[in-house]
């Protein structure tokens, strides 16, 4: 059954979004030992039609042996390079013998690559266990030189650190899975594990022109009924009560402030996969808390659904209250059959 226009609309704009976002940026698609090109060709030829600039480092490939019409083609320099770009074909770089880490950076120098996708057979760095989605330098630094059992061996990992310090590039850890690219590239979600330097960070209140990346932000978990959804002339007219923590220019997370008299709704909590687990919703609340507490309001609080979140309250100092405590004003449109539990944390003005 086809589903509904606007959802279809929805995930077209966020298609476009996230491609037109990465315009004017140049990828390199580095395929380690053991990935197969054919199983990622879906994936190349969909950054290919939305115009993205990749080119590919796969040695081994001839590109005769590629489905008929495939829009690669081998270059030795820069201006082969732009020239097959502006064809919209697909260069591919030339191989070297020795290390593919270090001759992947050599060529992004060359060819003005600014993020290299390293298609491997793993999911992305693992650490303990545990997929790491984002590292700083610094982070990867610690990894390399702490004891914790990781599925990259250190002595590549710690070479990959040494040239990212030295050069402008970033590096994601990608695996050759079908689709993979594409979540990487086109979705709020991200795929494996992306490693560049440390983003600048900022936490205002949302502008105007910040609108399409809340609205595509809170998406998914509106979906999925963590968040109650909130339509875009909703969001359009309370834009200026959304707060976000911004990384590098991107919005990574966002919720919204509702003032009742003297006591502030905290909601709309949510952050982009790739960027969650490092305390940065933490930062976001305290700073809201302390901004709220300096324009005079008493009480900040939050309702969720959701066990996690009732911990993550409790550890800020917020306190579990019953719902019939909170302002008359807010109990007035709420659903109360929704389970959701309430936490109030009182402000303290400096
Ligand atoms: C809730 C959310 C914004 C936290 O963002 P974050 O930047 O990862 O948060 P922090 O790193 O500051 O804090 C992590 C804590 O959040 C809590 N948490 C709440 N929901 C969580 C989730 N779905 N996954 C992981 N942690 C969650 C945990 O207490 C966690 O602490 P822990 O790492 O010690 O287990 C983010 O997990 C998210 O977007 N979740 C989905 C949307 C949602 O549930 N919104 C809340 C509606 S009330």
């Amino acid at each position: 059954m086809r589903q509904s226009i606007e959802r279809e609309m929805l995930e077209v704009l966020e298609l476009f979004y996230y491609a037109t976002s990465f315009q004017g940026r140049r990828f390199l698609c580095c395929f380690g030992p053991g990935a197969m090109v054919s199983e990622m060709l879906l994936d190349l030829r969909l950054l290919n039609r939305a115009r993205l600039e990749v080119c590919l480092l796969a040695p081994g490939l001839d590109p005769a042996h590629l489905p008929p019409g495939y829009p690669v083609v081998p270059v030795g320099n820069p201006r082969e390079l732009e020239q097959a770009l502006k064809k919209g074909l697909m260069p591919l770089l030339p191989s070297a013998a020795g290390g593919l880490m270090e001759h992947a950076f050599a060529l992004a120098k060359t060819f003005k690559v600014s993020r290299i996708l390293w298609l491997g057979q793993e999911p992305g760095l693992l650490c303990g266990g545990k997929l790491q989605s984002f590292l700083d330098l610094g982070e990867l630094k610690a990894l390399v030189e702490g004891e914790e059992s990781m599925n990259f061996d250190r002595e590549f990992l710690g070479a990959l650190w040494r040239e990212l310090e030295h050069s402008k590039q970033e590096w994601v850890f990608v695996e050759a899975k079908s689709g993979a690219l594409f979540q990487e590239v086109f979705t709020h979600q991200g795929c494996g594990t992306l490693v560049a330097r440390s983003y600048q960070k900022s936490i205002t209140q949302a502008q105007v022109s910040d609108l399409l990346d809340v609205m595509l932000l809170m998406r998914p978990y509106a979906k999925s009924g963590v968040i109650l959804p909130v339509g875009e002339e909703q969001l359009a007219q309370e834009i200026g009560n959304y707060w976000v923590y911004r990384l590098g220019g991107s919005i990574v997370v966002t919720a919204r402030t509702r003032v009742l008299g003297d006591w502030v709704e905290l909601g709309k909590f949510c952050s982009l996969p790739r960027y969650q687990g490092k305390g940065r919703a933490r930062e976001l609340v305290a700073k809201i808390a302390e901004e709220m507490a300096a324009q005079g309001a008493k009480f900040l609080f939050a309702l969720t659904v959701e066990p996690k979140m009732g911990t993550f309250f409790e550890r800020m100092g917020f306190e579990q209250v019953d719902r019939e405590t909170l302002p008359k004003a807010w109990a007035q449109g709420y659903d109360f059959s929704r389970p959701s539990v309430a936490y109030r944390l009182t402000l303290q003005s400096k």
